[in-house]
């Protein structure tokens, strides 16, 4: 106990550099007595128990020894001090009270003998003296009448593997034994639970009185406690008797390894570190029983430990987090405070140790990715719900989209060209195809989305050379609406001479578009080289019978795409256009164009008539 002993050490210097000896006696040969003040140890014994004092000078034998302070021509002196008096006063011995060495013996002790005590040391040209304090404790009833009986001492510390066998001796009983006239005898318990205390025998032969041992011949958990051991012996025709306790505690087998391990981190546990905040690298090491206790967990940064580095940025926090029978698990917790990248190149090494092993492993660290992956994850996220919703938008409604953007930004062509028709209408000469051409295209085209249309049987010349005037109107027009149903293109037919003329205009940049509208499927012997030609490079409009009918189908809509940009008609057109449907019922037949004596587009013609 080094830390006592400086204490007592610094006691003794202090008390001869400071106070005075006190014991000055009048006879000038008497030495001066050196005072070590007051021991800091407590003596307590009980009431009605035999017990002892032992001079605190002899606790550290490297300063004081009985033995040779005996050949030196020492003796023991003891005085004390009662209750209310200021002086010491010399101990008269007798049976009760008993010099022995250096302890002064209680046979028993009884309640008056509590207060100081001062052992004093002297020779003819030395002298040394120490106080001390007693307490008796009440001692209660009579020895054997209580379970468990009241011990004075603290409970000794007694650890058993489990499975393994020990002997329990009962502490002072050699003590005991000593002023016993006779053998002293000895009684045990066992106190489990509080205040439940089971005498010896014991319900099992694992724990057998053994003379006045106790021997434990195979420890199991529940034979942990408190054991009490009673010395009864015959003192000069006096009985007396003392409790003395031990602390039973099972711990796990020797034959286990006991070699200490690191539990955390493990081999392939990596660190995750953030620049300029605070880092905590966690390990924890399991150390097995041992005997000698002596275990160590500690933390080295490029092999020094946090003291040697002496660096205020590193620090350590050591805790127990568990102990069971014996095994530890320690943990060390090395704390750096702002993490720097340069910490990021040390080596972090964890360390345990024990009489048995020793063991290292490096903590892996690594840093956190600077752009905080959850924020990254939650921009790709909405980024890409955000794509959906559009590739969605547009697949549903791009055609509406094309619309809207055309009517907002697309340019009039009526200002770019030259041209006199919107639309030029090309179609099978067959009255199921001149119907739909008439009273369903250019009656829409015309009177609802106000476009100019020609129609050549309607709007051309009689006379004039049916060729010229066809590429002549062809080029007249922004667009080549072809009608196809099984009957267009038959060899040598007007409409395929249209077609022609459409394709050839387009071909050499003629500011004309062709627009395939199919009125009904064709047959396979129905796609002409021109027509497959065309079906390449153009859009297929298909016109579906009553689901076309409505302004607002898909037919209608990408046709209007195809269509030059046309801005919403206005109220006044809308009358227009109802004027226009009248008249045009009226007037149905193709050659109602041919009465009218001009080469004027059709819109301009209907309107001069209105
Ligand atoms: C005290 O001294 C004697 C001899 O002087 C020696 O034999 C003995 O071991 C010493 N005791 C202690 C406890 O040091
Ligand atoms: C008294 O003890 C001291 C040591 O403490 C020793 O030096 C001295 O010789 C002793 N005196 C006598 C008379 O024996
Ligand atoms: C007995 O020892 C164990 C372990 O050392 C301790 O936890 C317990 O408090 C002790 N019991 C008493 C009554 O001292
Ligand atoms: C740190 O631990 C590793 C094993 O994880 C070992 O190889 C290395 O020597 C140790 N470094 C120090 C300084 O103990």
């Amino acid at each position: 106990m080094p830390s006592s002993f400086c204490t007592f050490v610094f006691l003794l210097i202090g008390a001869a550099a400071v106070s005075p000896a006190i014991s000055q006696s009048s006879d000038p040969t008497e030495p001066m007595c050196y005072d070590w003040g007051v021991s800091r140890e407590a003596v307590s014994v009980v009431e009605g128990q035999p017990g002892w004092l032992s001079c605190p000078l002899f606790s550290h034998p490297s300063v004081y020894n009985y033995t040779s302070s005996q050949n030196t021509g020492h003796n023991l002196f003891w005085y004390r001090v009662p209750e209310g008096h200021d002086l010491e006063q010399p101990i008269s011995l007798s049976s009760r009270i008993s010099k022995d060495r250096e302890r002064l013996w209680l046979q028993p002790a009884s309640a008056a003998d509590a207060g100081q005590y001062i052992c004093m040391l002297r020779n003819k040209s030395s002298c040394s003296k120490i106080t001390m304090h007693l307490e008796v404790l009440p001692g209660g009833a009579a020895l054997g009448d209580r379970c468990p009986p009241q011990g004075a001492v603290e409970p000794a510390q007694v650890v058993i593997p489990m499975q393994e066998d020990k002997r329990l001796h009962c502490p002072h009983l050699q003590d005991a034994a000593k002023m016993a006239d006779g053998e002293p005898s000895v009684a045990w318990y066992h106190v489990r639970d509080g205040p439940r205390c089971d005498p010896y025998p014991f319900w099992n032969s694992d724990r057998q009185q053994v003379g006045s041992s106790l021997q434990v011949y195979v420890m199991l958990i529940q034979y942990q406690g408190i054991y009490l051991c009673t010395v009864s012996y015959l003192r000069k025709g006096r009985s007396l008797s003392f409790t003395r306790s031990i602390n039973v505690t099972a711990v796990y087998p020797s034959i286990l390894p006991k070699e200490p391990s690191i539990l955390q981190p493990n081999s392939n546990q990596v660190f995750t570190v953030k620049l300029d905040t605070e880092v905590r690298l966690k390990c924890t090491g399991l150390f097995p029983y041992l005997e000698s206790g002596t275990w160590d967990i500690w933390w080295t940064v490029d092999g020094k430990t946090v003291d040697q580095l002496a660096d205020h940025r590193f620090s350590k926090d050591n805790r127990q987090v568990k102990y069971d029978f014996g095994d530890r698990t320690e943990e060390s917790l090395l704390i750096i405070q702002r993490f720097q990248v340069e910490d990021l190149r040390k080596e972090y090494n964890c360390s345990v140790r024990n009489a048995r092993g020793f063991d290292t492993r490096r903590a892996q660290l690594q840093e956190e990715a600077s752009l905080p992956s959850v924020e990254l994850g939650w921009g790709l996220g909405v980024t890409l719900v955000l794509m959906l919703l559009l590739f969605v938008v547009y697949h549903v409604f791009w055609l509406e989209l094309l619309l809207l953007y055309r009517s907002w930004f697309g340019s009039d062509e009526r200002h770019t060209d030259d041209k006199e028709y919107d639309v030029y209408i090309s179609y099978a000469r067959n009255s199921e195809d001149e119907h739909f051409v008439l009273s369903t295209l250019r009656s829409v085209l015309e009177n609802q989305l106000g476009y100019s249309v020609c129609i050549f049987d309607r709007d051309s010349l009689p006379g004039g050379t049916i060729t010229d005037e066809t590429l002549s109107f062809v080029a007249r027009s922004r667009r080549l609406l072809v009608v196809l149903s099984p009957g267009y293109a038959s060899q040598g037919s007007q409409a395929l001479l249209e077609l022609k003329a459409g394709i050839d205009s387009m071909a050499r940049g003629g500011h004309l578009r062709v627009i395939l509208v199919q009125y009904k499927p064709l047959l396979r012997k129905g796609w002409v080289k021109e027509l497959r030609r065309a079906r390449v490079a153009l859009t297929l409009v298909r016109w579906k019978e009553h689901k076309s009918s409505e302004l607002t189908s898909r037919f209608w809509k990408r046709l209007r795409v195809e269509l030059p940009v046309r801005r919403v008609s206005s109220k006044s057109e809308k009358e227009d256009a109802a004027l226009l449907r009248l008249h045009s019922q009226n007037s149905t037949h193709s050659q109602t164009g041919l009465l009218i004596s001009a080469t004027k587009c059709p819109e301009t013609m209907f309107r001069s008539v209105v």
